[in-house]
């Protein structure tokens, strides 16, 4: 179960996702508002923006480069531990994952 919180006091939803799925995947079959993905997952949009988290965030692999440049554009503040959900791979380990949404994608 990946927990994820909207900008505004109080939203909350939970999605399950299979394991090897990224979490936008699971966001998206979920309908959940926020994550907008346009690019379903290239690298080359940054709507699926999303703030990990302590302590998860330091569970994940860094950023390849690749997204490391993509977060240069997120439409949000990029925070520290911002990333890109169709980056963030399902696995057991990351049952209980915790992100906040940005305040907008665009
Ligand atoms: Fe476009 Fe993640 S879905 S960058």
């Amino acid at each position: 179960t990946i927990h994820l919180y909207g900008p505004h006091a109080g939203q909350h939803a939970e999605v399950k996702g299979k394991e090897g799925k990224s979490l936008m995947e699971a966001a998206v079959a979920a309908n959940i508002e926020g994550i907008a993905a346009d690019c379903g997952g290239l690298m080359t949009c940054a709507t699926c923006h999303v703030y990990v988290r302590a302590p998860w965030a330091q569970q994940l692999p860094p950023p390849s480069d690749e997204e490391n440049g993509m977060l240069g554009f997120t439409a949000a503040e990029r925070q520290p531990h911002s990333r890109l959900s169709c980056q963030i791979e399902l696995k057991a380990a990351l049952d209980g994952l915790e992100v906040d949404l940005p305040p907008t994608q665009y």
